[in-house]
């Protein structure tokens, strides 16, 4: 016998107890996204290379060892498993003229893919939902995502997780800051790791999130971007802050934010949970004015945030916030002489009538199918026998408590089991 396969490393099946609780979160999300206005959107999960490249940033972590990227030997292209979404929804607002009527605001949910190492809530296949308000200049739409965020979680009934917000400024005052940053690593450059020597030259915004305690002795001395911030850019962060304490939302701010992908300029922000161990940013996002003109369209500002559908799952399960799954009505046994055509049918006749039904399959004794029935967590059984055959009726048994099992005509069953899941 060959050996089983096993799913790729790092990649998840979702079986069906998860699975449902994905569904429920999906039908909350989608009522809470329509609360604010925010219109569903789907991207493929396939992109050319060339947009991550160009969103992210060549000197990300993302793009230098993470992404899934293969020639389409078929028409020998460059493409990649998307590892987030944003790129992918500026690309097609550009190229469906989404702005064309104006702003919008835009959500999405599905699978990403990143070649991390595999740990507890870090995975190379994870979910995210997220959300894109393409259009909006102001830090109204910046606190608007915020506050959402702080509602879902509350509604979700999460708590402890905590909200870090900064701001990084425009491109150009980030180049002025980047010019002294860079001559004060260098001036500690014996105290540097490697990973923080080489993003010295290629990015070293990111060392000011190095978690080497040497590293971040160094960066604790160097200059805080926040100096470097013109008037527009400071009014944006205060106006936001304004605006975040009005709606009753706490943050911190942390000046050492900074984001793994290069499209950000002004706010950043995560939210943080102390109940996830190492992988502890629930959500995260902030504003991206270039990235339109960046893709080749017209310039247009935009800001958005994106969360692993994994760790909100471990933080809902760690908070007992479990969503119950949804249990067939009833489990239909059948046993004898022409009793199969009429449990068929039945089965089928209360599924039209809204119930779930689960019917029997393979045969067995009265005893051996009443023992699914049990095992499937169905409410009811509904048991058709030859007398019930005869009869024209179905004798309705509860499953979940001592009442009586109860004989009742077929014709009328469709009312009435409403009556007896009530009790049930
Ligand atoms: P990100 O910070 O790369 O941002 O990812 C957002 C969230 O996705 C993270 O906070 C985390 O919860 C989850 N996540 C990321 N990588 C993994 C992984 N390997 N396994 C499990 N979960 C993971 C973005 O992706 C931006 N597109 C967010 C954004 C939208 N910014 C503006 N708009």
């Amino acid at each position: 016998m060959s050996t089983p396969l096993q799913a790729v490393r790092g990649m998840n099946d979702v079986l069906p107890d998860e699975a449902e609780q994905r569904l429920w979160l999906e039908g909350v999300l989608a009522n809470w996204f329509a609360r604010y206005g925010y219109r569903h959107m789907r991207t493929p999960l396939l992109e050319h290379t060339a947009l991550f490249r160009r969103a992210i940033g060549e000197a990300t972590d993302i793009v230098e060892k993470e992404m899934y990227t293969f020639t389409d030997a078929l028409n020998n292209e460059s493409l990649t498993l998307r590892p987030e979404a944003t790129a992918s929804t500026v690309r097609a607002a550009i190229e469906h003229s989404l702005l064309y009527e104006g702003p919008r605001r835009l959500w999405y949910q599905g699978p990403m893919y990143r070649h991390e190492r595999p740990q507890k809530g870090r995975y190379r296949e994870f979910y995210q939902f997220g959300a894109e308000a393409i259009g909006f200049a102001g830090p109204q739409a910046d606190a608007e995502l915020i506050v959402m965020c702080a509602a879902l979680w509350k509604e979700l009934g999460l708590e402890g997780i905590r909200l870090e917000l900064n701001t990084i400024g425009s491109s150009e005052e980030r180049a002025a800051y980047r010019a002294d940053l860079v001559k004060h690593l260098q001036a500690h450059a014996s105290a540097l790791d490697a990973d923080a020597t080489r993003r010295l030259h290629t990015n070293p915004l990111r060392v000011l999130d190095s978690k080497n305690p040497r590293v971040r002795e160094v960066v604790a001395g160097a200059p805080a971007l926040m100096g470097y911030l013109g008037e527009a850019s400071r009014a944006h962060f205060e106006q936001l802050q304004r605006l975040l304490a009005a709606a009753g939302v706490s943050f911190t701010v942390n000046a050492k934010l900074v984001r793994g992908l290069d499209y950000y300029n002004l706010t950043v922000f995560e939210w943080i949970s102390d109940r996830l161990g190492a992988q502890a940013t629930v959500c995260g996002g902030g504003r991206y004015d270039g990235l339109f003109a960046q893709l080749g369209g017209k310039p247009a500002p935009g800001v958005g945030f994106a969360a692993g559908v994994e760790r909100l799952m471990a933080l809902l399960a760690a908070s007992g916030r479990a969503a119950p799954g949804r249990q067939a009505d009833a489990y239909v046994v059948h046993q004898g002489e022409g009793t199969l055509e009429y449990a068929f049918t039945l089965a089928e006749d209360l599924r039209a009538a809204g119930y779930a039904v689960v019917l029997h399959a393979g045969g067995g004794s009265f005893k051996s199918q009443m023992k699914k029935a049990d095992a499937n967590g169905a409410a009811l059984a509904l048991i058709v026998g030859e007398d019930e055959l005869k009869a024209a009726a179905v004798t309705v048994k509860p499953l979940r408590d001592a009442r009586p099992q109860q004989q009742v005509a077929r014709a009328a069953l469709a009312a009435r089991l409403r009556d007896f899941l009530k009790g049930s």
